[in-house]
Protein backbone atom coordinates (compact mmCIF):
# COMPACT_ATOMS: atom_id res chain seq x y z
CA UNK A 1 0.00 0.00 0.00
CA UNK A 2 1.43 3.37 -0.72
CA UNK A 3 2.44 5.26 2.54
CA UNK A 4 0.88 8.54 2.30
CA UNK A 5 1.51 11.86 4.71
CA UNK A 6 0.31 15.32 5.00
CA UNK A 7 1.30 18.48 6.15
CA UNK A 8 -0.76 21.10 7.13
CA UNK A 9 0.93 23.99 6.96
CA UNK A 10 -0.34 26.66 10.02
CA UNK A 11 2.28 28.51 10.94
CA UNK A 12 1.37 32.09 9.80
CA UNK A 13 -0.20 34.76 11.25
CA UNK A 14 -3.41 35.43 9.53
CA UNK A 15 -2.42 38.76 9.25
CA UNK A 16 -5.29 39.92 6.56
CA UNK A 17 -7.75 37.77 8.68
CA UNK A 18 -7.65 40.72 11.19
CA UNK A 19 -9.66 39.01 14.64
CA UNK A 20 -8.18 38.60 18.18
CA UNK A 21 -6.81 34.92 17.50
CA UNK A 22 -5.02 33.91 14.47
CA UNK A 23 -7.54 32.55 11.64
CA UNK A 24 -6.30 29.33 12.01
CA UNK A 25 -7.40 28.88 15.62
CA UNK A 26 -11.07 30.80 14.88
CA UNK A 27 -13.93 28.43 15.89
CA UNK A 28 -16.03 28.30 12.91
CA UNK A 29 -19.60 26.52 13.24
CA UNK A 30 -18.26 25.39 16.58
CA UNK A 31 -14.84 24.07 15.52
CA UNK A 32 -11.20 25.58 15.06
CA UNK A 33 -10.66 26.09 11.47
CA UNK A 34 -7.49 24.43 11.58
CA UNK A 35 -9.64 21.12 13.28
CA UNK A 36 -11.85 21.21 10.54
CA UNK A 37 -8.96 21.30 7.98
CA UNK A 38 -7.82 17.73 9.44
CA UNK A 39 -10.63 16.14 9.44
CA UNK A 40 -11.40 17.36 5.61
CA UNK A 41 -7.87 16.10 4.84
CA UNK A 42 -8.84 12.87 6.53
CA UNK A 43 -11.31 12.18 3.88
CA UNK A 44 -7.87 10.65 1.47
CA UNK A 45 -9.07 7.08 0.49
CA UNK A 46 -5.99 5.50 0.89
CA UNK A 47 -5.49 6.26 4.79
CA UNK A 48 -2.72 9.19 5.82
CA UNK A 49 -0.02 7.65 7.11
CA UNK A 50 0.56 10.06 9.17
CA UNK A 51 -0.40 13.78 9.78
CA UNK A 52 2.09 16.65 10.64
CA UNK A 53 1.08 20.12 12.02
CA UNK A 54 3.61 23.11 11.46
CA UNK A 55 2.69 25.80 13.86
CA UNK A 56 4.06 29.18 14.80
CA UNK A 57 6.02 28.55 17.59
CA UNK A 58 4.06 30.77 20.65
CA UNK A 59 0.67 28.82 19.33
CA UNK A 60 1.37 26.43 21.84
CA UNK A 61 -2.00 26.68 23.86
CA UNK A 62 -4.06 27.47 20.80
CA UNK A 63 -2.64 24.60 18.85
CA UNK A 64 -3.75 21.99 22.09
CA UNK A 65 -6.97 22.53 22.20
CA UNK A 66 -7.59 22.67 17.97
CA UNK A 67 -6.22 19.56 18.19
CA UNK A 68 -7.39 18.03 21.14
CA UNK A 69 -7.78 14.04 20.64
CA UNK A 70 -6.67 13.61 16.86
CA UNK A 71 -3.37 12.56 16.21
CA UNK A 72 -1.22 13.95 14.50
CA UNK A 73 2.52 15.13 14.86
CA UNK A 74 3.31 18.83 15.79
CA UNK A 75 6.41 20.94 14.63
CA UNK A 76 6.99 24.41 14.97
CA UNK A 77 7.49 26.07 11.70
CA UNK A 78 9.52 29.10 10.35
CA UNK A 79 9.01 32.62 9.19
CA UNK A 80 8.65 31.62 5.19
CA UNK A 81 5.91 29.42 4.20
CA UNK A 82 8.55 27.88 2.52
CA UNK A 83 10.33 27.55 5.84
CA UNK A 84 7.38 25.91 7.45
CA UNK A 85 6.84 23.35 4.80
CA UNK A 86 10.44 22.64 5.09
CA UNK A 87 10.11 22.21 9.01
CA UNK A 88 7.02 19.69 7.54
CA UNK A 89 9.21 17.59 5.49
CA UNK A 90 12.33 17.31 7.86
CA UNK A 91 9.67 15.89 10.33
CA UNK A 92 8.75 13.04 8.24
CA UNK A 93 12.46 11.65 7.85
CA UNK A 94 12.17 8.74 9.52
CA UNK A 95 9.00 7.95 8.11
CA UNK A 96 10.42 8.14 4.67
CA UNK A 97 6.36 8.07 3.05
CA UNK A 98 5.82 7.41 -0.72
CA UNK A 99 3.87 10.83 -1.19
CA UNK A 100 3.30 13.69 0.55
CA UNK A 101 0.39 16.01 0.71
CA UNK A 102 1.45 19.62 2.11
CA UNK A 103 -2.38 21.87 2.56
CA UNK A 104 -3.01 25.07 3.72
CA UNK A 105 -4.39 24.91 7.38
CA UNK A 106 -6.76 27.91 5.91
CA UNK A 107 -8.38 25.66 3.37
CA UNK A 108 -10.91 23.49 5.37
CA UNK A 109 -13.18 22.75 2.42
CA UNK A 110 -10.83 20.23 0.93
CA UNK A 111 -12.72 17.37 -0.32
CA UNK A 112 -11.97 13.39 -0.98
CA UNK A 113 -12.54 13.66 -5.03
CA UNK A 114 -9.60 16.66 -4.95
CA UNK A 115 -7.34 14.45 -2.44
CA UNK A 116 -7.77 10.92 -4.42
CA UNK A 117 -7.01 12.71 -7.83
CA UNK A 118 -3.83 13.96 -6.03
CA UNK A 119 -2.40 10.83 -5.40
CA UNK A 120 -3.68 9.03 -8.59
CA UNK A 121 -1.53 11.87 -10.67
CA UNK A 122 1.64 10.94 -8.82
CA UNK A 123 1.53 7.46 -10.26
CA UNK A 124 2.47 9.28 -13.92
CA UNK A 125 4.00 12.89 -12.23
CA UNK A 126 6.46 13.89 -9.29
CA UNK A 127 4.31 16.66 -8.17
CA UNK A 128 0.44 17.32 -8.50
CA UNK A 129 -1.52 20.63 -7.88
CA UNK A 130 -5.33 21.49 -8.13
CA UNK A 131 -6.20 24.43 -10.68
CA UNK A 132 -8.75 26.52 -11.41
CA UNK A 133 -9.69 29.09 -14.42
CA UNK A 134 -9.98 32.90 -14.16
CA UNK A 135 -13.71 33.91 -15.05
CA UNK A 136 -12.76 37.95 -14.95
CA UNK A 137 -11.25 39.66 -17.50
CA UNK A 138 -8.00 39.84 -16.45
CA UNK A 139 -5.39 43.12 -16.96
CA UNK A 140 -1.91 44.43 -16.54
CA UNK A 141 -2.36 48.19 -14.74
CA UNK A 142 0.69 50.46 -13.65
CA UNK A 143 -0.32 52.12 -10.38
CA UNK A 144 -4.01 53.21 -11.17
CA UNK A 145 -4.06 52.82 -15.17
CA UNK A 146 -5.91 49.99 -16.16
CA UNK A 147 -3.62 48.55 -19.01
CA UNK A 148 -3.19 46.00 -21.61
CA UNK A 149 -4.95 42.64 -21.43
CA UNK A 150 -3.34 39.10 -19.58
CA UNK A 151 -4.55 36.46 -21.86
CA UNK A 152 -6.76 34.47 -18.89
CA UNK A 153 -6.42 31.20 -21.19
CA UNK A 154 -2.76 30.90 -20.27
CA UNK A 155 -3.46 31.83 -16.60
CA UNK A 156 -4.36 29.58 -13.84
CA UNK A 157 -5.32 30.06 -9.69
CA UNK A 158 -2.90 27.21 -7.73
CA UNK A 159 -5.04 25.54 -4.42
CA UNK A 160 -3.80 23.16 -2.09
CA UNK A 161 -3.22 20.34 -1.24
CA UNK A 162 -0.19 20.52 -3.60
CA UNK A 163 1.11 16.43 -3.77
CA UNK A 164 4.98 15.19 -4.63
CA UNK A 165 6.89 12.40 -4.38
CA UNK A 166 8.51 12.52 -0.84
CA UNK A 167 12.08 11.52 -1.57
CA UNK A 168 12.15 13.51 -4.47
CA UNK A 169 10.57 16.77 -2.94
CA UNK A 170 12.68 16.24 0.24
CA UNK A 171 15.92 16.07 -1.67
CA UNK A 172 15.20 19.46 -3.48
CA UNK A 173 14.59 21.07 -0.47
CA UNK A 174 17.85 20.03 1.17
CA UNK A 175 19.71 21.37 -1.59
CA UNK A 176 17.58 24.90 -1.61
CA UNK A 177 19.72 27.99 0.44
CA UNK A 178 18.50 28.24 3.90
CA UNK A 179 16.77 31.67 3.18
CA UNK A 180 15.29 30.37 -0.08
CA UNK A 181 11.44 31.32 -0.29
CA UNK A 182 8.25 30.52 -2.78
CA UNK A 183 4.74 31.62 -3.12
CA UNK A 184 3.84 27.80 -2.85
CA UNK A 185 5.00 24.66 -2.70
CA UNK A 186 4.76 23.85 -6.25
CA UNK A 187 6.62 26.95 -7.27
CA UNK A 188 9.36 24.69 -5.76
CA UNK A 189 8.95 21.67 -8.12
CA UNK A 190 8.97 23.67 -11.17
CA UNK A 191 12.17 25.51 -9.57
CA UNK A 192 13.55 22.09 -10.15
CA UNK A 193 12.11 21.27 -13.36
CA UNK A 194 10.04 18.43 -12.30
CA UNK A 195 6.72 17.17 -14.05
CA UNK A 196 3.83 19.07 -12.30
CA UNK A 197 0.49 17.17 -13.13
CA UNK A 198 -2.64 19.86 -12.44
CA UNK A 199 -5.97 18.20 -11.57
CA UNK A 200 -9.17 19.95 -11.22
CA UNK A 201 -9.47 22.38 -8.60
CA UNK A 202 -12.74 22.98 -6.58
CA UNK A 203 -14.46 26.29 -5.95
CA UNK A 204 -15.67 25.85 -2.84
CA UNK A 205 -11.64 24.98 -1.59
CA UNK A 206 -11.02 28.56 -1.16
CA UNK A 207 -8.41 29.53 1.27
CA UNK A 208 -10.20 31.96 4.84
CA UNK A 209 -7.99 34.97 3.98
CA UNK A 210 -10.24 38.16 5.18
CA UNK A 211 -12.73 38.52 7.93
CA UNK A 212 -15.85 37.81 5.70
CA UNK A 213 -14.77 34.22 4.58
CA UNK A 214 -15.07 33.49 7.99
CA UNK A 215 -18.93 33.89 7.85
CA UNK A 216 -18.72 32.71 4.09
CA UNK A 217 -17.19 29.54 5.85
CA UNK A 218 -19.70 28.99 8.41
CA UNK A 219 -22.72 29.21 6.00
CA UNK A 220 -21.28 26.60 3.97
CA UNK A 221 -20.77 24.21 6.91
CA UNK A 222 -23.76 24.63 7.95
CA UNK A 223 -26.29 22.29 6.40
CA UNK A 224 -29.30 23.72 4.33
CA UNK A 225 -32.62 22.62 6.17
CA UNK A 226 -36.53 23.44 5.94
CA UNK A 227 -38.79 23.76 8.40
CA UNK A 228 -41.41 20.83 8.28
CA UNK A 229 -44.72 21.51 9.88
CA UNK A 230 -47.32 18.65 11.14
CA UNK A 231 -50.30 18.01 13.07
CA UNK A 232 -52.02 15.71 14.87
CA UNK A 233 -55.23 14.92 16.69
CA UNK A 234 -56.65 12.00 18.78
CA UNK A 235 -59.68 11.69 20.64
CA UNK A 236 -60.22 8.98 23.63
CA UNK A 237 -63.83 8.17 25.25
CA UNK A 238 -63.96 8.29 29.16
CA UNK A 239 -65.05 5.11 31.17
CA UNK A 240 -65.23 4.28 34.65
CA UNK A 241 -61.64 3.99 36.26
CA UNK A 242 -59.63 6.20 38.48
CA UNK A 243 -57.16 8.68 36.59
CA UNK A 244 -56.58 9.50 33.66
CA UNK A 245 -52.74 9.61 31.36
CA UNK A 246 -52.06 12.80 29.61
CA UNK A 247 -49.00 14.20 28.20
CA UNK A 248 -46.84 11.64 29.63
CA UNK A 249 -48.69 12.04 33.30
CA UNK A 250 -51.29 10.30 35.38
CA UNK A 251 -54.14 12.52 36.63
CA UNK A 252 -55.98 11.14 39.15
CA UNK A 253 -59.79 11.18 38.42
CA UNK A 254 -63.26 9.18 39.15
CA UNK A 255 -62.38 8.01 35.70
CA UNK A 256 -60.54 6.87 32.76
CA UNK A 257 -59.86 6.97 28.96
CA UNK A 258 -60.59 4.37 26.68
CA UNK A 259 -57.64 2.83 24.86
CA UNK A 260 -55.68 0.10 23.36
CA UNK A 261 -52.88 1.53 25.28
CA UNK A 262 -52.44 3.82 27.94
CA UNK A 263 -55.16 6.24 25.49
CA UNK A 264 -52.50 9.21 26.10
CA UNK A 265 -54.68 10.95 23.46
CA UNK A 266 -52.04 13.99 24.16
CA UNK A 267 -49.13 12.11 23.41
CA UNK A 268 -51.18 10.30 20.43
CA UNK A 269 -51.55 13.67 18.54
CA UNK A 270 -47.86 15.14 19.18
CA UNK A 271 -46.54 11.58 17.75
CA UNK A 272 -49.04 11.55 14.75
CA UNK A 273 -48.11 15.25 14.60
CA UNK A 274 -44.67 14.36 13.79
CA UNK A 275 -45.18 11.43 11.43
CA UNK A 276 -46.90 14.25 9.87
CA UNK A 277 -43.98 16.61 9.72
CA UNK A 278 -41.83 13.54 8.29
CA UNK A 279 -44.26 12.43 5.97
CA UNK A 280 -43.76 8.75 7.86
CA UNK A 281 -47.52 7.49 7.86
CA UNK A 282 -49.12 7.92 11.18
CA UNK A 283 -48.89 6.35 14.28
CA UNK A 284 -51.67 3.05 13.13
CA UNK A 285 -48.80 2.11 11.23
CA UNK A 286 -46.09 2.08 12.91
CA UNK A 287 -48.30 0.22 16.18
CA UNK A 288 -51.08 -1.38 14.66
CA UNK A 289 -54.08 -1.61 17.47
CA UNK A 290 -54.21 -5.48 15.98
CA UNK A 291 -50.58 -5.64 17.68
CA UNK A 292 -51.22 -6.73 20.90
CA UNK A 293 -47.17 -5.66 21.88
CA UNK A 294 -49.06 -1.92 22.63
CA UNK A 295 -51.87 -3.37 24.56
CA UNK A 296 -51.71 -0.76 27.64
CA UNK A 297 -48.43 0.48 26.36
CA UNK A 298 -47.03 3.50 27.63
CA UNK A 299 -47.41 6.13 25.32
CA UNK A 300 -44.20 7.67 26.10
CA UNK A 301 -42.89 4.89 24.20
CA UNK A 302 -44.74 6.01 20.56
CA UNK A 303 -43.50 9.66 21.14
CA UNK A 304 -39.65 8.37 21.44
CA UNK A 305 -40.07 6.50 18.54
CA UNK A 306 -40.94 9.30 16.48
CA UNK A 307 -38.18 11.46 17.93
CA UNK A 308 -36.09 8.98 16.90
CA UNK A 309 -37.07 8.89 13.66
CA UNK A 310 -36.25 12.41 13.35
CA UNK A 311 -33.00 12.28 14.50
CA UNK A 312 -32.72 9.01 11.74
CA UNK A 313 -33.45 11.55 8.99
CA UNK A 314 -30.80 13.89 10.06
CA UNK A 315 -33.71 16.49 11.52
CA UNK A 316 -34.64 18.00 14.58
CA UNK A 317 -37.52 18.61 16.53
CA UNK A 318 -38.01 22.15 17.40
CA UNK A 319 -41.05 22.48 18.78
CA UNK A 320 -44.66 21.15 20.35
CA UNK A 321 -47.55 22.93 20.78
CA UNK A 322 -50.60 20.83 22.03
CA UNK A 323 -54.07 21.63 22.91
CA UNK A 324 -56.41 19.86 24.90
CA UNK A 325 -59.83 20.09 24.31
CA UNK A 326 -61.89 18.65 27.65
CA UNK A 327 -64.13 20.06 30.10
CA UNK A 328 -62.32 17.69 32.62
CA UNK A 329 -60.15 17.72 33.98
CA UNK A 330 -58.84 20.50 34.65
CA UNK A 331 -55.83 21.52 33.01
CA UNK A 332 -54.14 24.35 34.14
CA UNK A 333 -53.00 22.54 37.70
CA UNK A 334 -51.21 20.27 35.97
CA UNK A 335 -49.53 22.30 32.52
CA UNK A 336 -46.19 22.16 33.87
CA UNK A 337 -45.73 18.78 34.93
CA UNK A 338 -47.21 18.18 31.29
CA UNK A 339 -44.29 20.43 30.09
CA UNK A 340 -41.38 18.87 31.87
CA UNK A 341 -42.75 15.40 31.50
CA UNK A 342 -43.04 16.30 27.32
CA UNK A 343 -39.03 17.55 27.75
CA UNK A 344 -38.23 14.66 29.47
CA UNK A 345 -39.24 12.43 26.61
CA UNK A 346 -38.51 14.50 23.97
CA UNK A 347 -35.11 16.27 24.79
CA UNK A 348 -37.06 19.38 23.90
CA UNK A 349 -36.30 22.52 26.73
CA UNK A 350 -39.35 23.75 28.09
CA UNK A 351 -39.34 27.07 26.13
CA UNK A 352 -39.92 24.68 23.20
CA UNK A 353 -42.65 23.07 24.33
CA UNK A 354 -46.47 24.61 24.81
CA UNK A 355 -49.44 23.02 26.36
CA UNK A 356 -52.84 24.63 26.29
CA UNK A 357 -56.13 23.53 26.83
CA UNK A 358 -59.56 24.59 26.27
CA UNK A 359 -63.96 23.72 26.82
CA UNK A 360 -66.44 23.39 23.81
CA UNK A 361 -69.00 25.59 25.87
CA UNK A 362 -70.45 22.12 26.83
CA UNK A 363 -70.89 21.71 23.04
CA UNK A 364 -70.20 18.79 21.22
CA UNK A 365 -68.90 15.39 22.53
CA UNK A 366 -66.58 16.51 24.80
CA UNK A 367 -68.59 19.31 25.67
CA UNK A 368 -71.26 16.13 26.70
CA UNK A 369 -68.41 14.86 28.59
CA UNK A 370 -68.47 11.71 26.24
CA UNK A 371 -64.62 12.10 25.88
CA UNK A 372 -61.66 14.11 25.36
CA UNK A 373 -60.05 15.45 22.43
CA UNK A 374 -56.00 16.58 21.49
CA UNK A 375 -54.56 18.63 19.18
CA UNK A 376 -51.03 19.32 18.06
CA UNK A 377 -48.98 21.00 15.86
CA UNK A 378 -45.07 20.51 15.95
CA UNK A 379 -42.55 21.96 13.87
CA UNK A 380 -39.30 19.64 12.72
CA UNK A 381 -35.80 20.98 11.03
CA UNK A 382 -35.16 18.82 8.37
CA UNK A 383 -32.33 18.64 5.46
CA UNK A 384 -32.76 19.62 2.72
N1 LIG B 1 1.97 29.57 6.68
C1 LIG B 1 2.94 28.92 7.43
N2 LIG B 1 4.10 29.54 7.74
C2 LIG B 1 4.34 30.81 7.33
C3 LIG B 1 3.35 31.49 6.60
C4 LIG B 1 2.18 30.84 6.27
O1 LIG B 1 2.74 27.77 7.82
N3 LIG B 1 5.46 31.39 7.69
C5 LIG B 1 0.70 28.89 6.40
C6 LIG B 1 -0.52 29.61 6.96
O2 LIG B 1 -0.73 29.29 8.33
C7 LIG B 1 -1.66 29.16 6.07
C8 LIG B 1 -0.95 28.83 4.76
O3 LIG B 1 0.45 28.86 5.02
O4 LIG B 1 -2.32 28.01 6.54
C9 LIG B 1 -1.36 29.80 3.67
O5 LIG B 1 -0.92 31.13 3.98
P1 LIG B 1 -1.88 32.37 4.18
O6 LIG B 1 -3.27 32.04 3.82
O7 LIG B 1 -1.20 33.54 3.58
O8 LIG B 1 -1.91 32.50 5.80
P2 LIG B 1 -1.22 33.60 6.68
O9 LIG B 1 0.15 33.88 6.20
O10 LIG B 1 -1.37 33.15 8.10
O11 LIG B 1 -2.19 34.85 6.47
P3 LIG B 1 -1.76 36.35 6.10
O12 LIG B 1 -0.93 36.25 4.86
O13 LIG B 1 -3.07 37.05 5.92
O14 LIG B 1 -0.99 36.85 7.29
MG1 LIG C 1 0.54 34.75 4.21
Amino acid sequence: MTQIAQILVAAGKGARAGGEIPKQYRQIAGKALLRHTLEALSALENKPLKQVVVYAPGHEDLLSSAIKGLEVTVVPGGATRTASVKAGLNALRDTSPDYVMIHDAARPFVNAEILNTLITALASHSAAVPALPLADAIKYIDNDTVGRDANRDRLRRMQTPQAFRYAEIMAIIDALPAEASFTDDIAIAVNAGLSVAMVPGDERNFKVTYPSDFAKAERMMTPATYTAIGSGYDVHRYTDGDGIWLCGILIPAPYTLLGHSDADAGLHAITDAIFGALADGDIGDHFPPSDDTWKDAASDVFLKFAVDRVTKRGGQLQHIDVTLICEKPKIKPHRNAMRTRLSEITGLPLSRISVKATTTEKLGFTGREEGLAAQAVVTVALPE
